[in-house]
């Protein structure tokens, strides 16, 4: 039976399960006016069919794409230090959109989009085969309760979906804060034989210096946490 947490996937058929619950939060005065001021501007609306990348940002570029955003503070960073790149995110929280958009209008920003949605449905409907030069999924949810490790995000099909759109030589750039989720992460990793690990096998990396800390790796800090950084390079097309 179909609930709040699961959705049928139309290339499928079968029923698959989110990796986030839906929770709208408390949306302040300003991301309410941001998300209503600023979504034509920054925002894509999702819809059927590939999306003219070009087109969107009105230039040719280096793409990356940043998935669960949160409220984009390290995208912001990013797209500030390298403004020769362009940058698409994806976040389902709409409290979080609505501060980037307030971001990107404050910085008068134009090499940033964001998608308000289900990352696995934006890439499947409206991301083009081999048109990303980078993939980053900064602290996704860990989901530390066993039962809940199916809802994880990091699962086989949804590298192999990022690996259809990476271009050859792209990269996949994955932290996370939570020991087990770094080692399924890698044993996911293994069989995705498109990858290489650019540490070596079964190692970790350093964080590189474009990767700010994020707000909710300084939150986990704050509380001794751990980081494990995973760096895979896109060799070849399966
Ligand atoms: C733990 S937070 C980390 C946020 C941010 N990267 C940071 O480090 O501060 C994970 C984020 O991923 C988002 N998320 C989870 N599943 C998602 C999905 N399938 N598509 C898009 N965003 C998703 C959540 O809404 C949440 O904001």
């Amino acid at each position: 039976m179909l609930n709040k947490n699961s959705f049928i996937d139309e290339h499928t058929g079968y029923r698959a399960i989110r990796s986030f619950v839906r929770r709208e939060g408390r949306m302040t005065k300003g991301q309410q006016h941001a998300l209503e001021r600023h979504w034509q501007q920054f925002g894509l609306d999702t819809q059927q069919g590939y999306i003219d990348l070009d087109l969107v940002f009105g230039r040719a570029a280096p793409r990356i794409l940043e998935i669960g955003l949160g409220m984009g503070d390290a995208l912001v960073e990013m797209a500030l230090t390298h403004p020769q790149n362009d940058y698409l995110g994806i976040e389902v929280y709409r409290p979080g959109v609505g501060s980037l958009l307030k971001k990107l209008d404050e910085q008068g920003m134009t090499n940033v989009r964001v998608f308000c949605d289900d990352a696995r449905v934006v890439l499947k409907q409206m991301i083009p085969e081999a048109s990303l030069d980078a993939v980053y999924i900064f602290f996704p949810d860990p989901w530390p309760k066993k039962r809940h490790h199916k809802r994880r995000l990091i699962q086989t099909p949804f590298i192999k979906l990022l690996g259809n759109k990476l271009k050859n030589g792209g990269t996949l750039h994955m932290a996370t804060d939570w020991e087990d989720y770094a080692f399924h992460m890698m044993a996911v990793m293994k069989h995705a034989l498109e990858f290489v690990n650019t540490a070596g096998q079964n190692n970790f990396s350093q964080r590189p210096d474009y990767r700010p800390l994020t707000k909710f790796e300084q939150r986990g800090r704050r509380l001794g946490h751990q980081v494990w950084d995973l760096i895979y390079t896109k060799a070849c097309q399966l």
